[in-house]
């Protein structure tokens, strides 16, 4: 999948036409249309490896080791506790995984295209898991993210969203809202389900709240950042097709 075929049907020039106004974007797609980018495989191998899947690489050479590795990039390292992982996603809690841009191949070639699509270099993207187990599982609270872009695909299962507008000044560093005060400064814009093949666009700082009510759900979350610094580079998320190159040896 790429980004064109990620904004179907709306079409890549009436996306850009909405996105220049700031517009939010609901976008109704083919039921199966995600249903290939990501597997629970690929998930548990992931939460399994133990923390240390952003452990860079080192390589030898020359008698030493080093790290080969863009620095400033812009997103970062998470790290997790196994036990209590295992609890809290029997308690009914959801979870995130960020820096998942390059964990399959399907996935790698659909961010760069996400950033490919902007002219320049001048966005860099990620991919976030936002991932239940259960129906009706934890969520945030109504929140803006900011200074991020999201791009929100559905992959399995189906999400519950409100989105808010604001009924008074806020500060910029309020960022969440709890649920009894709602109301002192939110009010309800619109509200809908994202099922399976749904994706939605949402500029920076738009509060929104989010929760599985139906069932377990994986959703695919692209944030994406404009990138000022023309001397930042852009992740090089090239495939290593490590058992080719080993069984090729002769
Ligand atoms: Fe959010």
């Amino acid at each position: 999948m790429n980004f064109d075929e990620l904004v179907a049907p709306i079409g890549k020039d009436q996306f850009f036409a909405n996105f220049a106004k700031g517009a939010c974007m609901l976008i109704r797609g083919e039921r199966d249309r995600f249903a290939d980018l990501i597997s629970l495989e690929e998930i548990e191998l992931r939460i399994n490896d133990g923390c240390n899947n952003l452990t860079p690489v080192q390589m030898i050479g020359s008698g030493r080791r080093a790290e080969i590795i863009d620095k400033q990039l812009a997103w970062s390292a998470i790290a997790t506790r196994k036990s209590e992982l295992l609890q809290m996603l029997r308690d009914k809690h959801s979870f995130l995984m960020m820096n998942m841009s390059q964990i399959n191949p399907r996935i790698a070639a659909l961010i760069d295209s996400v950033e490919a699509a902007f002219p320049n270099d001048s966005v860099q993207a990620d991919l976030h898991l936002y991932v239940s187990t259960r129906a009706d599982a934890s969520g945030y609270d109504a929140h803006r993210d900011f200074p991020q872009h999201k791009l929100y695909l559905q992959a399995i299962g189906s999400t519950h969203w409100q989105v808010f507008e604001t009924t008074k000044e806020l500060s910029t560093d309020v960022r969440a809202v709890a649920a009894d005060s709602e109301a002192d400064c939110l009010k309800l814009a619109r509200e809908f389900d994202l099922n399976p093949g749904d994706a939605f666009y949402m500029p920076p700082a738009v509060f929104h709240k989010v929760r599985n009510q139906d069932g377990p759900r994986v959703s695919l979350s692209i944030p994406f950042v404009k990138i000022t610094n023309p001397d930042v580079p852009r992740m090089d998320r090239t495939y290593v097709p490590f058992r080719e190159l080993f069984e090729g040896e002769s």
